[in-house]
């Protein structure tokens, strides 16, 4: 079991990862907190295969635990699935000493942390993240939130979790497609400050996609490691957590010309990668080998990386300007420099925007 440490002062928490480490969540969340009631918030199948274990660590520590399912997906990530949660906590009579467990991906991470931020005005929570991407990525840096119609992540809450477990064997019942689009953050962490982790994952992608154990956790500790060290040094993202959306502008204006259905979200941040290449072409901040490199690592680990025919370049550019991060109507791209290093550029216009895109087609 590795263990990495989120420095934010009196809300520091760890982070663990191994193997068989569910039954650790109690452990872990009892070294920072002292609930008198516990509800874990999970889906159907995830209860079925993993609650039993989660469960078993609290109840060793003398503590009820209060099962409540939510069903899986976007659609979910809503202020009504909410408000179900607030009503099912208060009739488990989860009161202001009461701790929430998350277990599963981003989705119910971000809803349940959100509920966790507000519900009695604040009560703490453990993420125990079962995608790759929730274990690289979201579970970690207290972003939490829902949907609107009107977008994504419109509402939410900076509420840091107390613990964040990570059980990588959850990972073995995983959808492969799932998988892959996890580790395309893991390639952007890469990309923005780690080249080394960049070659590691050359060469590891092949165990990557098998799920060897090893491999799978080397990257994830890597990951955890920079995402707890931009987060401690920018935590509500006034400067440098930025460049933690590298390759994001461009994907989330897909994700939302194609009603986040098409694409999974790292599917969409491949192409958006490759987009940021692009782009810093155009700016003259990016070397084409640099694109080449980003491009046939996403390749092999079969995202894609071409922009899609059919979907509309002028729609997806101007959906850029929709990013909660610009300023004053421009756009602040991260582009790369080399691999490991990248820099913000304001100003980025829509027409160069458009010109890399339509280079991107396939
Ligand atoms: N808070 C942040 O900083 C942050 C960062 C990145 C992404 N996010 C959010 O994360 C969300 C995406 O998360 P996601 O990709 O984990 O999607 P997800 O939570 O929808 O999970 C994907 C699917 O996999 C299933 N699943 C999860 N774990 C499983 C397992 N171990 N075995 C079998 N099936 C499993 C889920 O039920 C779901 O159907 C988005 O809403 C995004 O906005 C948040
Ligand atoms: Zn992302």
């Amino acid at each position: 079991m590795r263990r990495i440490e989120v420095g934010l002062g009196d809300r520091s928490y760890p982070i663990v990862v191994g193997s068989s480490v569910l039954e650790k969540a109690a452990d872990m969340a009892l070294e920072r907190v002292h609930p008198t009631s516990v509800a874990l918030v999970t889906h159907p199948v995830l209860l079925e295969k993993y609650g039993q274990a989660v469960t078993d660590g609290f109840l060793r520590k003398g503590l009820q635990v209060h099962s409540i399912v939510v069903p899986a997906g976007e659609r979910y990530k809503t202020l009504r699935t909410v408000e179900g949660l607030y009503r099912r906590l208060l009739e488990c009579r989860v009161d202001r000493k009461g701790l929430v467990v998350v277990l599963g991906g981003g989705v119910l991470g971000d809803v349940c942390g959100f509920v966790a931020a507000t519900y009695l005005r604040g009560i703490p929570f453990v993420q125990v993240p079962t995608t790759v991407l929730a274990q690289v990525d979201a579970s970690v840096g207290g972003k939490t939130g829902v949907d609107l119609p009107e977008g994504k992540n419109l509402v939410g809450a900076f509420h840091q979790p107390a613990a964040v477990v990570i059980d990588t064997d959850t990972l073995a019942s995983l959808p492969a497609r799932e998988l892959r689009s996890g580790l395309a953050e893991v390639v952007k962490y890469g990309i923005i400050t780690d080249d080394q982790l960049f070659g590691d994952l050359e060469r590891s992608i092949p165990d990557l996609l098998r799920r060897d154990a090893r491999a799978l956790s080397d990257v994830i500790v890597r990951s955890c490691e920079i995402k707890a060290a931009v987060v401690a040094a920018d935590e509500t993202e006034q400067g440098q957590r930025a460049i933690l959306n590298f390759g994001h502008t461009v994907g989330h204006a897909l994700e939302a010309v194609t009603g986040y259905r098409k694409y999974r979200h790292g599917e969409a941040i491949s192409i958006g990668m490759v987009a940021a290449c692009m782009i810093g072409e155009a700016a003259g901040v990016t070397p084409p080998d640099v694109t080449v490199s980003v491009r046939s690592m996403l390749a092999r680990l079969r995202l894609p990386t071409s922009f899609p025919a059919d979907v509309d370049i002028g729609e997806t550019a101007s959906a850029t300007l929709q990013d909660k991060k610009r300023v004053g109507g421009r756009v602040t791209y991260i582009l790369a420099e080399r691999i490991g290093r990248v820099r913000m550029e304001p100003d980025v216009t829509l027409e160069v925007v458009r010109s890399a895109l339509t280079r991107q087609r396939a």
